[in-house]
């Protein structure tokens, strides 16, 4: 047996077409999953017309998940393409907003929570439940990051949505894990994707302060991404659970 093993894995993926979430659904199709691509624009349909073409299978799905209604009517397209199956959710859809605490605007806190928080639980409500009711187990794999564990700066709402995303992925697996899902979550460290771009100018301050304390001394990239996304989809992984998992070059132990 190939602990690996997720060839014909059915997979939903939000956040398929972003800087990180590209990688590691590069990497399921690499490996023969099989997975409905689901984000906000059109980009997940081209994405997954030029998998085709490599004999991957892969849908694009575009679906706002930020609207509820359209979320549920999303995730129920996606297991419809699935054949009404489900054996992976992951949540990679995220987005970042910035200014300084004081000045914080209301509405930005409130799209962070729901897109970071609220729609990862959302997602993995409908996923157990159909997880449940096939009665195989299943995986889910949350998106967390470096602001699980620190506060940040100038991300308030950030910081708060990935330290619930933490939790989330703990109180989860808590109840779900005698019916053999797994939910863990990787929490990515200091990556060079466009949602950085504000950090990884050469001349701003941060960016040298932050290279310096990866143990690494570079950057992570989406390929870093791939093979924990395959480890944590796999049989390989079916005793670890409610797991925080960093992929960070070291960063957080520092
Ligand atoms: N890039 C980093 O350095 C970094 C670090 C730690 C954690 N993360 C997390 O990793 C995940 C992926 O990040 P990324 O760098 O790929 O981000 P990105 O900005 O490149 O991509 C974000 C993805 O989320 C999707 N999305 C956003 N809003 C949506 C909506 N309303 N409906 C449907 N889809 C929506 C987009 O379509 C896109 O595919 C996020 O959860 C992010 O918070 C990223």
């Amino acid at each position: 047996m190939n602990l690996f093993d997720i060839s014909e894995k059915k997979v939903v993926f939000t956040g398929a077409s972003g800087g990180l979430g590209q990688g590691m659904v590069e990497g399921m199709l690499e490996a023969g999953a099989h997975v409905v691509m689901v984000g906000a624009s059109s980009k997940s349909s081209v994405l997954a017309a030029r998998y085709q073409e490599k004999g991957w299978k892969a849908w694009g799905l575009q679906c706002d998940l930020g609207d509820h209604d359209e979320l549920a009517r999303g995730f129920n397209r996606a297991l419809e393409l699935l054949d009404g199956e489900i054996d992976v959710l992951v949540n990679a859809a995220g987005i970042q907003r910035r200014s300084k605490s004081e000045e914080f605007p209301l509405q930005d806190w409130e799209d962070v929570m729901n897109i970071n928080l609220t729609v990862t639980f959302l997602l993995c409500q409908m996923a157990g439940r159909q997880m449940l009711r096939q009665g195989r187990g299943g995986k889910i794999i949350n998106i967390a990051s470096m602001l699980s564990f620190f506060g940040g700066f100038t991300v308030p709402a950030y910081a708060a949505s990935k330290g619930g995303v933490a939790q989330l992925t703990k109180a989860l697996c808590n109840e779900w894990a005698q019916y053999g899902i797994t939910i863990n979550a990787i929490a990515p460290g200091y990556m060079d994707t466009p949602m950085n771009a504000a950090l990884t100018d050469p001349d701003n301050p941060r960016f040298r302060e932050i290279t310096n304390r990866i143990p690494a001394k570079r950057w992570g990239t989406s390929e870093d991404m791939k093979g924990l996304a395959i480890f944590l989809a796999s049989p390989a992984s079916d005793y670890i659970n409610g797991a925080v998992i960093p992929c960070d070059g070291g960063y957080l132990v520092k």
